[in-house]
Parts: C-alpha cells; sequence; structure tokens
C-alpha cells in the first residue's frame, strides 16, 4: 500500500525527501539534524531507470521529482555490494531482497570464505530548474554467517561493519548513524548545503558598490 504523499505546500528551506522508506527517512532525518537542516518526507513512487550506476539511478528520479513535485527534492538509492558474488546484488538490492531475502542470499554465501561487502548510498539533490548535485557514501565490512539483530531493515541483519563486532541491526540507531553509508552521504550533503545557502545568504548581504 502507498503512503500518503505529504502535499504540504513547498517551502524553500526545506528539504524534501523522495522515499517511502521510513527507516532510509529517519537515518536523514537524524543526519541532518545536527546541522540544524529539516527534511520531510514525500511519499510519492519515483522512476528506477535500469543502469548499474546508482549515482544515474538517483540522479534521473531526483529530476523528474522536483519538476513533478515543482521543489527542491533528495533522492536516494542504495546497494550491497558482496564480493565474492562479483558486485551483486549492488543495483538490484531491491529486488533481490523483495525476492530471495536475506536468507536466500546467505544461501548464496554459504561455504564461500572472503565475505568482503560494501554499502553505498548515491544522493541526487534536485531542483525545479533541473540543477543537480550528487553525494555518495559507503562502508566497507563483511556478510555474517547467520542473520542477527532485530533492527533497521533490509540486509542489516548480516552486515558487519568494519572493526565491529555487530550487525547494523543488532547494533541500532546510534550504531548505524555512526558507520553507514547513508550517514556518510547525508553528512556531506549537509556540509554542500550550509555552503550553499550561506554563499546565497552573502550575495544578498554585500555592501552596496561605493
Ligand atoms: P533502493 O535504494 O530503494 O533501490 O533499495 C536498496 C536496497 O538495498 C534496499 O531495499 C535494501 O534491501 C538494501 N539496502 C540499502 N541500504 C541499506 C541499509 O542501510 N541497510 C540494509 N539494507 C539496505
Amino acid at each position: 500500500m502507498l503512503e500518503e504523499v505529504d502535499t504540504s505546500p513547498s517551502d524553500k528551506r526545506t528539504l524534501w525527501f523522495v522515499t517511502q522508506n521510513d527507516h532510509k527517512y529517519q537515518e536523514a532525518r537524524r543526519s541532518l539534524d545536527p546541522f540544524g537542516i529539516k527534511i520531510r518526507k514525500l511519499a510519492s513512487p519515483k522512476t528506477e531507470i535500469q543502469s548499474t550506476d546508482l549515482g544515474d539511478i538517483a540522479k534521473f528520479a531526483a529530476k523528474e521529482a522536483a519538476r513533478k513535485h515543482n521543489r527542491t527534492v533528495v533522492v536516494e538509492d542504495s546497494g550491497l555490494f558482496i564480493r565474492a558474488l562479483n558486485g551483486f546484488p549492488g543495483p538490484y538490492s531491491s529486488y533481490i531482497h523483495a525476492t530471495i531475502g536475506v536468507e536466500g542470499l546467505l544461501h548464496l554465501m554459504n561455504q564461500k570464505r572472503r565475505r568482503e561487502a560494501y554499502f553505498q548510498a548515491s544522493l541526487a539533490v534536485s531542483s525545479p530548474k533541473a540543477t543537480s548535485q550528487e553525494f555518495s557514501g559507503r562502508v566497507n565490512g563483511t556478510i555474517s554467517h547467520k542473520s542477527a539483530g532485530k533492527q533497521g531493515f533490509g540486509f542489516d541483519p548480516i552486515f558487519v561493519p568494519k572493526d565491529t563486532r555487530k550487525t547494523f541491526a543488532e547494533g541500532g540507531s546510534q550504531f548505524k548513524d555512526r558507520y553507514s553509508h547513508r550517514a556518510i552521504a547525508f553528512r556531506k550533503l549537509a556540509l554542500w548545503y550550509i555552503k550553499t545557502k550561506v554563499q546565497t545568504r552573502n550575495q544578498f548581504c554585500r555592501p552596496a558598490e561605493p
């Protein structure tokens, strides 16, 4: 079932995150909060083009959503890349999660000694005038031998970030915010956003030429 679309009027200072995944939205909100940046959820369906490049997938959807909703939007595309499976499921992660799921992926990893993997998140910010910016974040780690933990979503129960001993699903939200690909990408976005806003403000506040 589709979540209700937030149709509140656009406000130039609000960033709208086009997603139907509340976990992603909450993670984004927590990452931007320390920077004083407010983000709101636009639970509208988005177009997912066929591509192996997460950035291209996010950029296409962001441009389209910005035009359609006449506001500045953020779109994220993310995936889990497993070395022993040559990067699979990568851009197909949501389909693989919906079909074979966590247990199916663990099954594919049976007998695999090398268990390195990474999560990547690519963000695209787009305005109705079609300007766009991209940010990405990556977290390296390993695929556990069995599913562990109940928090989070997707492949959180089988991903152990590098230099730690628990899965994202065991660690919970603070742990996730500390290590996740999404938190890294949203922090990059925050630094850019603040810089852009300060520059824009300075243009208007500059003293008049003598
Ligand atoms: P999409 O970005 O909506 O195409 O979905 C990416 C898929 O990758 C999700 O459905 C999850 O299965 C997986 N994924 C992406 N990020 C995470 C994460 O932070 N934790 C667990 N799974 C994730």
